[in-house]
């Protein structure tokens, strides 16, 4: 028997592809085989450095425009995936906005409702938007970002904590609601990765953080793409309703 992991003739949808950990997801599910639509907040031309790379690949590409917390914006954007490459059997929920580190009594409520916007809002719009396109085909793949930061709740992430625990109750209920129409409903949640911004600089060891990972070093953005890439393919079809770290062992969930 071979095991391979392959998501040829699948298309996906990956939300703030233009971030440190969307461009490597977008790149591994398409070194996998699928087409992906690329989302973009702001940054078109990253949208289109990287279209052009998955082209390289021969899969298909194409960049959509999206607020992620607005529901209008995120059904144009499924109508210009549908136009474009056809219905996504894998959606990618990643994007979120920035906001402050303070303390829950210093936070602006701004950044509480951005937060609850881009992580649970938007988890539910994706929803709303491509799940009903993967009903007739018996076949989805729904996986949101989380992070270990839900786990920890430590001080200075009240917004980002809060917003996060929404999208993982929303994304739990989901798996329990779509699952019969064989549509798998999973989250990824990384530790603190090395990505572009921190590869190759004094940055990228961090050793008060590392001594308490159980491997004792920080993970890659790689480690988190191929995680999505294994619950996107089939290899993960009896896999639905997980939190499952990237973590190296920094948090441990209990059962
Ligand atoms: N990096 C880590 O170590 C780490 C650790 C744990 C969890 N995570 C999670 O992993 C995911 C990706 O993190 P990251 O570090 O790669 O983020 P990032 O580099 O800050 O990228 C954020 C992405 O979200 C988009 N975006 C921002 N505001 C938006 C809005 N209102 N509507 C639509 N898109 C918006 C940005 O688009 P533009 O570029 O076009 O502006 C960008 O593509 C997030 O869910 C984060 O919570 C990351």
């Amino acid at each position: 028997m071979t095991l391979s992991l392959d998501l040829t003739g699948q298309i996906a949808v990956v939300t703030g592809a233009t971030g440190e950990l969307g461009r490597v997801i977008t790149r591994t599910l398409a070194t996998a085989g699928a087409d992906v639509a690329i989302h973009y907040h702001a940054r078109r031309e990253r949208a289109e450095e990287l279209a052009a790379e998955v082209r390289a690949l021969g899969r298909r590409a194409c960049c959509v425009r999206a607020d992620v917390g607005d529901e209008a914006s995120v059904n144009a954007m499924r109508d210009a995936v549908k136009a474009e490459l056809g219905d996504a059997s894998i959606v990618v929920c990643n994007a979120v906005s920035q906001y402050q580190w303070t303390s829950v009594l210093e936070q602006s409520i701004a950044d509480f409702e951005s937060q609850w916007r881009t992580c649970t809002v938007h988890a539910v719009l994706m929803a709303k938007a491509f799940i009903p396109g993967m009903v007739p085909r018996r076949h989805g793949r729904f996986i949101a970002i989380n992070t270990e930061c839900t786990m920890q709740c430590h001080p200075n992430q009240g917004a980002y904590v809060s917003g996060k625990r929404g999208m993982d109750g929303v994304m739990r209920v989901l798996a329990r609601e779509v699952g019969e129409h064989q549509i798998t409903v999973n989250q990824v949640a990384p530790g603190w990765m090395i990505s572009d911004k921190y590869r190759g600089t004094a940055d990228e060891i961090q050793p008060d953080y590392a001594k308490n990972v159980a491997l004792k070093r920080r993970g890659y953005d790689q480690d988190v793409a191929n995680a999505v890439s294994f619950l996107a393919s089939d290899l993960a079809a009896f896999i639905s309703g997980c939190y499952l770290p990237v973590t190296g062992g920094h948090v441990m969930p209990t059962v």
